[in-house]
């Protein structure tokens, strides 16, 4: 008897045992249609409620994990419209329940080759919003009028955000906020078709997105491979710089696709807490934080000091976010107290290092600017007084630098002045006048010491991470985790919308390895150039 137990059991194993085995796909229907699920040539319908939508499921009892499986499309009817091409399989026979997967996806998590980490690890403790094996669908739920509206005028920086609903739903999760702000968001995308989103979720009411509660939902519209930005990221956190996190979502307004996005999260106070405050003793008060922008033609954030008083910076150009210990009156009190140190400071004193760091993070500034010129990123601080922070740190009372926005990178925007070195890179910043950079002139380019450190880090950067053996895999896998999602992108009818058309497939393919309209290097060809160029710039001591 005993044996004959055992061999029913180990036969079942071996066929996969009957079971209920539960369903579940991420799919927009048609009108009011549904979806369904198909094993062995029989259809279940699966159903949906308001809680869990687009999410569908079915419980079919009886059901084995060995069987393979497809989604379809019904009409309202119940009628099949669409099915899925492949067959789906569970890689554990055992299993009784899928992931939620993704309708015409055959891929829900993706496993990625891992960057070295070159220096120590600072991310901040993983969250469920960026987890970057999987990209997650958004559904935002707007008012159709005001939306249309909203995108129809994206120039329009004064408007009012709208309230919204938002649901996530990844592999193994669903969030959903009842009311979040929507808006566009940044500054050289609002120009596109495609534009890119703001959310914030009402932290009074403890919605903090697994504690993210201010994201943007980048359009990645001026690069056609949608995978500078990302890339960038990547490197950032193997180098140990802290910065925002990113994730690819697919997102939706009101039933209807809305793009494939880049999600990362905005730098405000909740960044600062979890980010840049990871590991310490998080402050009661925050210290005060600045947005620099050359957003205003003639203008750049190039941190010269310009006289004693807020009203001598364009707040544009050095925007006050949070006010730490300045006086209503003189928001831009301390900035400026770290920018008359940087103009009087002697660039030939000794022990510079010492003297800099009691002012700034100078580690965390040097590798960002590492990865700037690595990156040729020519909308920056370094090259354009753009798209950076300055939070000054009330627990080390020290200034960091945080790097935002790198879009124009690995030769997006095809500025060929970007590529040359690292010197001519910093000499040619300061022979515009007025336009000095000092952060870089005074420090990585005139201080022998400092200068010393950021040679060393720029070479350990580029042989350890920033190369073609260490990045083309990772950038492989990334080109075919998001193939099916930019295709999705593509197909979408934006012509109503004002602005210029973004890239095409072929523009997609084309610019991982070689030049499109606008980007003259493919981004493989970028890495490896910079990879070769910079171990003879550095100067055998
Ligand atoms: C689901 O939402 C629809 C539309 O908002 C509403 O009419 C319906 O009553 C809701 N159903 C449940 C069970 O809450
Ligand atoms: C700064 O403000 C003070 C006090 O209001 C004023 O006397 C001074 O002229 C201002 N300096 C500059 C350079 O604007
Ligand atoms: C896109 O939508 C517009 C109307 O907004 C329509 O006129 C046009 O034919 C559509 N284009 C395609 C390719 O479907």
């Amino acid at each position: 008897m005993r044996i004959f137990v055992l061999s029913t059991a180990l036969a079942l194993a071996a066929t996969g045992a009957l079971a209920d085995v539960t369903y579940n796909v991420v799919g927009f229907p048609e009108d009011k249609g549904s979806f369904g699920v198909v094993i062995n040539k029989k259809m279940t319908p699966m159903t949906t409620t308001n809680a869990t939508y687009p999410l569908w499921t079915v419980t079919v009892p009886g059901a084995s994990g060995g069987s393979g499986w497809r989604y379809v499309k019904l009409s309202p009817e119940g009628k099949e419209i669409q099915r899925e091409s492949f067959l789906r399989s569970f890689v554990n026979k055992k299993s009784t329940v899928t992931d939620n997967q993704v309708f015409l996806r055959i891929n829900t998590k993706t496993s990625l080759p891992a960057l070295p980490q070159v220096y120590t690890n600072v991310e901040p403790l993983p969250s469920k919003a960026f987890d970057e094996t999987q990209m997650a669908t958004i559904h935002i739920t707007a008012n159709e009028a005001d939306f249309a509206d909203m995108v129809a005028h994206p120039l329009d920086e004064e408007r009012k955000a709208l309230k919204c609903g938002f649901r996530f739903i990844n592999a193994d999760t669903i969030y959903s906020a009842a009311e979040v702000k929507v808006k566009v968001s940044g500054h050289g995308s609002r120009k596109y078709q495609k534009l890119s989103l703001r959310v914030k979720f009402d932290q009074d009411k403890g919605e903090t997105f697994f504690d993210r509660p201010i994201i943007k939902l980048r359009s990645e519209t001026s690069d056609p491979t949608l995978i500078r930005e990302k890339t960038y990221g990547d490197i950032l956190n193997a180098i140990g710089v802290k910065a925002s996190q990113a994730a690819w979502v697919r997102v939706y307004v009101n039933n209807k696709p809305f793009g494939f996005h880049l999600m990362m999260e905005d730098i405000e106070e909740p960044f600062l807490r979890t980010t840049i405050h990871k590991g310490q003793q998080v402050p009661k008060d925050l210290g005060s934080l600045y947005q620099m922008g050359s957003h205003v033609v003639g203008e750049e954030a190039t941190m010269l000091y310009l006289g004693p008083n807020t009203t001598n910076y364009n707040p544009e150009t050095y925007e006050n976010k949070i006010r730490g210990d300045n006086t209503k009156a003189e928001p831009m009190a301390q900035l400026i107290a770290f920018m008359k140190d940087l103009q009087e400071y002697d660039p030939t004193l000794p022990n510079a290092v010492k003297f800099w760091n009691t002012r700034l993070d100078v580690d965390g500034f040097l590798k960002a600017m590492v990865m700037e010129y690595l990156a040729g990123a020519w909308d920056s601080y370094w090259w354009k007084g753009n798209n950076f922070f300055m939070y000054y740190n009330p627990v080390n009372a020290r200034w960091q630098f945080i790097a935002t926005d790198f879009d124009s990178t690995f030769s997006d925007g095809g500025r060929a002045d970007v590529l040359t070195t690292y010197k001519k890179f910093a000499a040619s910043r300061m022979r515009r006048s007025g336009k000095d950079h000092p952060l870089v002139s005074k420090l990585i380019y005139k201080n022998k010491e400092i200068n010393a450190l950021f040679e060393k880090t720029l070479l350990t950067v580029t042989q350890k991470v920033f190369n073609p053996n260490v990045l083309n895999p990772r950038l492989d896998a990334y080109a075919k985790m998001i193939e099916d999602e930019v295709k999705w992108d593509l197909a979408i009818n934006r012509s109503k919308n004002p602005g210029k058309k973004s890239f095409s497939f072929d523009d997609f393919q084309k610019s991982m390895n070689g030049p499109v309209t606008g980007v003259t290097i493919g981004i493989k060809p970028w890495i490896a150039g910079r990879a070769k160029d910079v171990p003879p710039q550095i100067t055998k001591k």
